[in-house]
């Protein structure tokens, strides 16, 4: 896995890691019906954008394989503050990604770009909805933009 977007360290900044599960590399042609236009790319500008205006540090990583995904979320132990993920198919059947969500305790906010709720029978079950702090689902990009608003709170709120 490559990291898409990262920034120099910035003593005092609020450091929040955001990780894309599969195929959101496809975002702006896949299911545009359900997904909205805006390409990962153009989400991810919206993130650096709002992360700046907040003082926020980025590192930012997308990946289609459910172990590079495992590992992203293990490399925020000791570095973020907190976690934005997005683990899209992985959500409703990975108990590997429950489990390192659980195990990093980093306070961590799923993510998604549709209501999941609102659709598919299987895609109402999410495993790893026990182990993180909280959901936004259903606001297109503006989810990925409540989320980093949200974990920004979070983090201030716990360092005091
Ligand atoms: C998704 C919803 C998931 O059910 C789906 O598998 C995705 C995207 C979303 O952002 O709406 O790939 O996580």
């Amino acid at each position: 896995m490559t990291p898409k977007t990262g920034s120099g360290k910035q003593s005092g900044s609020v450091r929040v890691a955001v990780i894309h599960g599969p195929n959101l590399n496809l975002l702006g042609e896949r299911e545009t019906h359900i997904y909205g236009t805006a390409t990962l790319e153009e989400i991810d500008e919206r993130l650096q954008a709002l992360a700046k205006e907040l003082g926020i540090e980025l590192h930012i990583t997308q990946s289609n394989h459910e172990g590079e995904i495992i590992e992203a979320v293990q490399a925020c132990r000791g570095w973020a503050d907190a976690v934005l993920i997005n683990p899209a198919g992985l959500t409703h059947y990975s108990i590997s990604l429950r489990d390192a969500v659980a195990a990093v305790e980093v306070p961590t906010i799923e993510v998604h770009l549709s209501n999941p709720d609102a659709r598919e029978e299987f895609r109402r079950r999410s495993v790893t909805a026990e182990v993180v702090a909280g959901r936004i689902a259903g606001f297109g990009v503006n989810s990925y933009l409540l989320a980093l608003r949200a974990a920004h709170a979070l983090v201030l709120e716990k360092k005091g």
